[in-house]
């Protein structure tokens, strides 16, 4: 077991290295001038907000300035998608994820009714995603004012429900009626329950916490290793629509890994 875990840590290193060193590559100018072309283009990635998520995220880390048009455009985007009666969870969550990068002037009762629709969504999520996005929108919201009293109700009931979409071999499923499993999902998963263990006001069942652990290190039975050294999981289903490459997989099961690491620290060691 102890060689396991220090395999495990081991292998969290390089992949964090791994990511570390795409972020820090040095940019040149044609990088920054095609991010800017695509910027500009009109399919875009104005086309959603996640995808503007997305392309505001890599300018931050090309280091380009976003223009006062930009700003404006997305911020009138990001206040429409959270006054909206209709908005589903996934909207809402981009949303707040794109002004947490621009810090949009949004009035503080709009906050207000967005923190409920998460919390009733709670309720009766049963799907990951519906999870994740409720968690991760609260989590947002708690971030941009953490006086806000978010109340998630049976912090130990929501990490079952999510726990119980896990397989034997640590990958999770999206919902409990689509038999695929994936690391993507994992990845989703393990957020999701980090986010639940940072809002709850009382402490998670240990039985429960020890559980995703060793969800955890069965996902690392599944690495792929590479003769320079890198690591990467792939995934072994492979369906045209909406399949998820190695990296992005890889990078969602080390953000999962790294968020779950950040509010459980001991249970990692
Ligand atoms: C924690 O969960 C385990 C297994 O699900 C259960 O047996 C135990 O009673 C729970 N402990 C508490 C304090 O609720």
């Amino acid at each position: 077991m102890v060689g396991k875990l220090a395999f495990l840590v081991l292998a969290f290193f390089a992949l964090t290295t791994v990511c570390q060193s795409t972020i820090f590559y040095p940019v040149s100018e044609s990088h920054r001038s095609a991010a800017l072309e695509l910027f500009a283009s009109s399919d875009g990635p104005f086309v959603n907000l996640e995808s503007t998520y997305e392309a505001l995220r890599t300018f931050e880390v090309l280091g380009i300035e976003k223009s006062a048009d930009i700003r404006f455009s997305v911020c009138t985007s990001v206040l429409d998608t959270l006054k909206s009666e209709t908005v589903n969870l996934k909207d809402l969550f981009h949303a707040l994820r794109a002004n947490g990068l621009l810090k949009c002037e949004i009035n503080y009762e709009v906050y207000g009714g967005i923190q409920s629709k998460f919390e009733d969504s709670l309720n009766s999520a049963s799907a990951l995603l519906d999870f994740y996005y409720a968690i991760g929108g609260l989590v947002l919201l708690k971030d941009h004012s953490p006086e806000l009293k978010v109340n998630i109700g049976d912090a130990d009931k929501i990490v079952r429900s999510i726990k119980a979409l896990s397989q034997s071999d640590g990958r999770w499923q999206l919902t409990s009626n689509k038999p695929e499993s994936s690391f993507d999902a994992s990845g989703i998963a393990l957020q999701a329950i980090a986010g639940v263990v940072s809002l709850s006001t009382s402490e998670i069942n240990h039985s429960l916490i020890a559980a995703v652990k060793t969800d955890i290190l069965k996902l690392f039975d599944g690495i792929e290793k590479y003769d320079d050294g890198a690591y990467s999981f792939e995934e072994k289903l492979v369906d045209a629509s909406g399949h998820q490459g190695p990296l992005a997989a890889s990078a969602s099961v080390v953000r999962g890994i790294t968020a779950f690491a950040a509010v459980s620290p001991e249970t990692l060691n």
